[in-house]
This record gives C-alpha cells, sequence and structure tokens, in this order.
C-alpha cells in the first residue's frame, strides 16, 4: 500500500482538468467541462469532469471515478502504474512501497515465479516422470512453443522439492505460508498443494504469475487443483489468458471454459481466447473482459452444463457494451476438442459464422418443442414471441418474426400482432419491478404516484443520503454536521453505507477526503458510485441548511422506508395499491 500522505501530495498537485484535457478535447459549461467519451464511441458529448470533486462521469457508459482512475482506464493499466504515471507527471518521486503488506506482495509474486521455473524445469529434466509429463501436453496437442509461451510445467512426485528449492533461495516459513503453494500435514510436514500434476501458470495484466492450476494426468479426481485466495490472487477478478489476448490487434474474445481450450485456442492463432478461472463468470470478469473487447464470444462446452452457463454469461454481460455472439460446437464437446479432430482452420471459420445471442436463446427454446404438433408449434410462437419482445430491438423484432413465421407457418402479421401484446406486456411488467426496487430502496418520489410521504413534498430517503455523500466529497467538513446524526447502518444501499464508512474512517485517521484518498478503503464499484452521485448533484448547492434538511428527511422518512424493505412482494403490492387508493381513485396511466 501507498502511504496516503503520498496520494494526498498526489491529488493537490495534479489538476483533473488539466490531465482529461490532454487526452480528450474539454469544453467549459459554467462549473464544469464537458466532451466527448474517451471509453465509448459517442457523436454528442456525455462526459464530464467536475474540478470541485476532482472526478469524471459519463453519463453515457457509466464511467467515472478520479484522476488515478481516469489514467487507469485510458492506458489500460493498473493502480499502482497510475500512480506512478501521475507521479512522474507531477514532478514527484516515485512511491516507496515500504509498508509490510506491499513487501509480502512482492515476495510473493517472485515465489510464484521461481516456482513456475521450478515446475518448467522439471517438465524438462530427464527422469522419468517428466518424460510422462511432456508425453502428456504432446498428447493433447501442444508444441513446445505454445509450452513455453504459457509457461507450463510439471509438479513432481516429490512433494518437498518445491520448498526446499524456495527456502534454499531465501524464502522463509511465514512467506512460504502465505504463498497458497504449501499444506501442512498433522504431523508438521509441509507438501506442496501440487503434486504429479501438469502445472499451468495463471497471470495478471502485468504478467506476473499470480496463481497455478493443476492438472492429473489420468482420469482421477480432482482433475483440476488450482491456487487458493493470496494476496496477489483473487479469483472471481482474474481473466485467464487476459495479459496476452489484452495485447491482441483484435477486440473480438473468444470467451470459453477451460485453460486448456484457451491454450489450444491460442495454439491456433486466436489469440483473444480467455476464460474465467475455474468459476462460473463474475462481475468483475465480465468488466475487465469489456474493458478490452468490443465483441465476446461465448464458446462454452457443448453438454447441458455449458449450455447452462452460456446462458448465465448472456445474462452477465446484458448490461455490458460488448456485443455478444454465441458459438455451437458441432460435433465435439468443447473447443480444444473440436480443434483437435477438425484443425484450426475450420475452427476459425466457425468464429466467422457465429450466431447472437437471440438466435442461441431461440435455438434453445425451439429443441424444447416438436414442431410437427399443432399445439406445440403454437406454444413454442407464444414462448418465442415473449422472449422476443424482452430482448429485442423493433428491427430485430421485425426480423425473427419472418424467421418464426417460416419455421412455423404461422403467417407474420399474426405474430407481429402478438409481439405487439407481448411488448406492452413486458413493458408494463418491467416498470412495475423497477418500481418494487425503487421503493424498497427508499427513492419514493421516483415513483410516479400522486402521494407524498409525510405531507409536503418529501425527498426519498436515499436520495438525501446520495446528496449527502456528495456535497461532504465536496466540502468535506460538513461530514462534521453529519457524523453523529447519521449513523452508517442507517444507509439504504449498500455501496453508500461503504462510502459513508469510509468517509468516516478517512476523518477518525486524519485522512483528506478525497475520491482519491477514499480508494484505500472502498471498492472500484463503490468509487464509481460515488463519481456518479458528485457527477449528478455537481449543480445543486448545498449549506449548511440544506445538510441539516437532508438529516431531518432521513429521520423522518426512516419507518417507512424500513417497512418497505421488509415486506414481501405481494405486500408491497398491497400496500401501493391502498398508497394510490388512498389519494385518489382514480390514477392517470404511467406513459
Ligand atoms: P473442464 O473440465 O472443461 O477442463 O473444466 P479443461 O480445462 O477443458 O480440461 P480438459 O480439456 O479436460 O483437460 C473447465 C475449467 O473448470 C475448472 C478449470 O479452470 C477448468 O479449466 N476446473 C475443472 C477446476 O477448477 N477443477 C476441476 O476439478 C475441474
Ligand atoms: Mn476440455
Amino acid at each position: 500500500m501507498i502511504p496516503h500522505e503520498y496520494i494526498e501530495e498526489l491529488t493537490r498537485r495534479t489538476d483533473i482538468v488539466e490531465l482529461v484535457g490532454s487526452y480528450v478535447q474539454l469544453k467549459r459549461k459554467g462549473r464544469l467541462y464537458g466532451g466527448l467519451c474517451p471509453f465509448h464511441s459517442e457523436k454528442t458529448p456525455s462526459f464530464y469532469v467536475y474540478p470541485d470533486t476532482q472526478s469524471f462521469y459519463c453519463f453515457g457508459c457509466g464511467a467515472g471515478g478520479d484522476a488515478i482512475g481516469f489514467v487507469r482506464k485510458i492506458n489500460s493499466i493498473d493502480y499502482t502504474e497510475a500512480v506512478k504515471m501521475l507521479a512522474a507527471r507531477a514532478g514527484m518521486p516515485e512511491p516507496q512501497d515500504d509498508d509490510k503488506t506491499g513487501r509480502m506482495r512482492s515476495r510473493i509474486l517472485s515465489m510464484n515465479k521461481e516456482a513456475a521455473r521450478f515446475f518448467h524445469a522439471c517438465l524438462n529434466s530427464t527422469v522419468e516422470e517428466a518424460r510422462q509429463a511432456r508425453a502428456y501436453w504432446r498428447r493433447r496437442g501442444l508444441d513446445d512453443k505454445t509450452i513455453v509461451r504459457f509457461g507450463l510445467g510439471y509438479a513432481p512426485d516429490d512433494g518437498q522439492a518445491l520448498y526446499q528449492y524456495l527456502r534454499d533461495k531465501g524464502y522463509n516459513r511465514q512467506e512460504l505460508d502465505a504463498s497458497g503453494l504449501f499444506k501442512r500435514s498433522q504431523s508438521g510436514r509441509v507438501y506442496c498443494l501440487f503434486w504429479r500434476r501438469v502445472m499451468t501458470p495463471i497471470f495478471d495484466l502485468r504478467g506476473n504469475i499470480i496463481a497455478f492450476g493443476g492438472r492429473v494426468m489420468d482420469d482421477s479426481k480432482p482433475k483440476y487443483v488450482n491456487s487458493p485466495e493470496t494476496l496477489v490472487y483473487h479469483k472471481s477478478g482474474t481473466v485467464f489468458a487476459l495479459q496476452i489476448a489484452k495485447r491482441s490487434a483484435s477486440r473480438r474474445f473468444v470467451l470459453c471454459e477451460g485453460y486448456m481450450d484457451v491454450i489450444s485456442m491460442h495454439q491456433a492463432g486466436i489469440d483473444t481466447a480467455v476464460c474465467a478461472c475455474g468459476t462460473a463468470l463474475t462481475p468483475d470478469q465480465v468488466r475487465l473482459i469489456s474493458e478490452y473487447a468490443d465483441e465476446v464470444i461465448l464458446s462454452y462446452d457443448s453438454d447441458e452444463a455449458g449450455q447452462k452457463a452460456t446462458l448465465r454469461s448472456l445474462e452477465m454481460f446484458r448490461n455490458s457494451p460488448v456485443k455478444v455472439g454465441v458459438l455451437q460446437i458441432p460435433g465435439a464437446k468443447d473447443p480444444d476438442e473440436y480443434i483437435k479432430k477438425y484443425g484450426a482452420e475450420r475452427f476459425k471459420a466457425l468464429l466467422d459464422g457465429v450466431g447472437n445471442a437471440l438466435d442461441f436463446r431461440l435455438k434453445r427454446l425451439r429443441d424444447k418443442y416438436d414442431l410437427a404438433q399443432d399445439a406445440q408449434r403454437l406454444e413454442y410462437v407464444k414462448d418465442a414471441v415473449d422472449m422476443l419482445a424482452e430482448r429485442s430491438s423493433p428491427t430485430e423484432q421485425e426480423v425473427y418474426a419472418g424467421r418464426l413465421a417460416e419455421e412455423t407457418n404461422i403467417s407474420k402479421t399474426a405474430i407481429m400482432t402478438q409481439l405487439a401484446a407481448a411488448v406492452k406486456k413486458a413493458g408494463s411488467k418491467r416498470r412495475w419491478e423497477k418500481n418494487n426496487a425503487v421503493l424498497r430502496s427508499g427513492e419514493m418520489d421516483q415513483i410516479k404516484l400522486p402521494y407524498s410521504v409525510g405531507g409536503g413534498k418529501a425527498l426519498g430517503i436515499a436520495s438525501a443520503q446520495q446528496r449527502l455523500l456528495a456535497a461532504i466529497l465536496r466540502e468535506p467538513h460538513y461530514l462534521d454536521l453529519v457524523k453523529d446524526q447519521l449513523p452508517a447502518e442507517r444507509f439504504i444501499q449498500p455501496q453508500q453505507k461503504e462510502l459513508y464508512e469510509a468517509m468516516l474512517r478517512c476523518r477518525q485517521e486524519g485522512i483528506e477526503i478525497s475520491l482519491t484518498t477514499l480508494h484505500a478503503f472502498v471498492s472500484e464499484e463503490a468509487l464509481n458510485e460515488l463519481s456518479h452521485l458528485a457527477a449528478q448533484y455537481s449543480d445543486v448547492n448545498c449549506t449548511p441548511d440544506d445538510i441539516r434538511l437532508y438529516l431531518d428527511r432521513i429521520a423522518r422518512g426512516m419507518p417507512l422506508a424500513q417497512k418497505a424493505a421488509e415486506m414481501s412482494d405481494e405486500q408491497l403490492n398491497d400496500f401501493i395499491q391502498s398508497m394510490r387508493e388512498k389519494k385518489q381513485g382514480n390514477l392517470p396511466q404511467e406513459e
């Protein structure tokens, strides 16, 4: 960790307007600056920079943050690199990573590098087990170049060899324990976690080795043993082979299930293949991939598990800006097997003819029905129409309605009529779900109902809380007015609670409050949220009286919101209904 004094100094010496202005043409608009967002393509500016809070936010794609975040994003580098870059720009010396955890982190990284060398050397040794391991990789179709490129290796039968090797290199017991490479038996003997396995190192974006996956060479279980979470390895935020894919000239990524698929694809010349490490795809991984890819082809195993995973991942990418396609692999269980059976060229041809997400969903649906039977055909059309209503644009609806008509022999006009009705229904369902969510979050005023809470035009609690956070970011001394009145537990949204707690903590530890210093205590998402709030309320001038007003609103609104949060869907329905009836017999239709 970089000391907070250093970060504070860096913040003082950096002006975000000047910084961003060196990448983006900015126009002054009152207190803020606007321009075309560098993080997504747009024709009218929705990207703003706020000198008051030293933040940026794009209302188009939701990218936001502070100066460090901007430099990270625009150069695709990590936090420490971004700090170094800004420091150089501001004429400051490099930050000293003198803190204990930082040192341990770099010790683990160098241990991992040594371990990878060890495994690689074991693979190339002359003993019989090494020969077997080499034969295994060969059998899987990998050539020497690929083995070197991915740093593949072999963990030998001797479970103590690596421990001894690292000890001899000067790593102490505490460091060896923290590496995640070893486990201790009850008698206190130390064993390498990986034993008689072929080894695949896992790299971070800068090319550090942060973990390993080890595979058995036969059918025994478990097939893979993976490194545990350590100071340097966070599985949910890691994408295998991304350090290679990010440098590719192509921004069309292929996301598959296993290490082996990725490695075979790279050998076949597809250098944008990646996979999530050993788990279902996480939101962090989706964000990471979306930073480097414009398009992602899901290329999962063809078994049922793989198809389910595809649906799940489609859902995960739904709100990301990347275009998603789905590759179906005919005649093989996974990309690796397909490439081995039919060759790289045919696999690439398959990739070029890839279908989109809707094609995939519709095909899965169609497989459930026997279209030769009238009743089932009608059912199919009904389900397909519902799906199209929820997930497609009007143009897509036109195209798919035509296809559906051909498939089922039902007239396109009839299908379009059904579709129109379904679209209307889907719309009101979505609105309803949104209202529920909004009510649960306490944002009463956002629901277009002609009632108000507690008389007057009440602001939602969440909205008051958001305004408070934005105000404190702009005028940190406001925290003194707030901190004794508003316990952190009162925050409705977890991310905002996290932010508030971090602000309290900064205050307590004598750290200046800014987006940049808060980074040490909150997640990236929370920071993004705060820059969003700063953007949203940038034109709201906030006096101490306003602060007291917000506090008052929170105090008065609390019971109702808490009540709503505890209700079941049905109770909530009734509740909103009763609110409507109380105020007005007749409600104007929304939209
Ligand atoms: P697969 O079984 O498809 O593995 O699991 P694979 O990499 O294609 O291996 P081959 O082709 O059989 O050699 C997909 C991924 O799930 C994780 C690994 O990350 C693997 O790459 N996995 C699988 C585990 O972590 N542990 C296991 O026991 C099995
Ligand atoms: Mn496989």
